[in-house]
């Protein structure tokens, strides 16, 4: 069974679809730590649900992002994480975590990379007038959304409401998660 952790800044729904893939034996994996650089965040609530374990914590409160990277590394070693899904984590991926991790970190954004990278994709794709929206799953590098591409799914749209495209496509973003993530471990 592979150790996952999920990194996230917000709601978190997709942690949560991670996380019911993997209590409901849809993935052969354990989310063994959440990662969490708003304390604040609602996904912290969905993680009592779950009962896993979490490393919160505010850049803020560190000189250099090296310095929590650092704390985030040693508490993967020590959990003997396979996989790390971002998973609506806006920040970005530092040195350290790309040395010790790199080529074991995906991420999943809300395009068609490489269009609209960054964290207005949805926002922008809209203003812009795409009539085919999708979401991306990629391998993290040191780039901003860069990384080797791994899935995507499209979809059609034809309108100006930016809400409406959140909400349609994270109906698929969870599903091309959980795929995704099977087909990788
Ligand atoms: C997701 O839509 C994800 O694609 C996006 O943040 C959202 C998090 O939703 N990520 C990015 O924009 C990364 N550049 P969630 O907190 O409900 O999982």
């Amino acid at each position: 069974m592979k150790r996952i952790a999920v990194f996230a800044s917000g709601n978190g729904s997709n942690y949560e679809a991670i996380a019911t893939a993997c209590a409901n034996h849809n993935l052969d994996a354990e989310v063994v730590l959440l990662v969490v650089d708003k304390p604040g965040a609602y996904v912290l609530q969905r993680a009592e649900k779950f009962g896993t374990p979490v490393l919160a914590f505010s850049p803020k409160d560190y000189a250099f992002k090296s310095d929590y990277e650092t704390i985030i590394a040693d508490r993967m070693d020590e959990l003997k994480v396979d996989l790390v899904c971002l998973a609506g984590y806006m920040r970005i991926i530092g040195d350290v975590l790309l040395s010790r991790y790199g080529g074991r970190i995906i991420n999943i954004h809300p395009s068609l990379l490489p269009a609209f990278r960054g964290a207005h994709a949805v926002e922008q794709a809209v203003e812009y007038g795409v009539k085919v929206y999708g979401i991306t799953i990629h391998w993290v590098d040191a780039t901003l959304d860069g990384g080797k591409i791994i899935a995507q799914r499209a979809f059609e749209y034809d309108g100006n409401d930016s809400e409406e495209v959140h909400r349609l496509g994270q109906i698929i973003e969870h599903q091309l998660y959980i795929e995704t993530i099977n087909k990788l471990i």
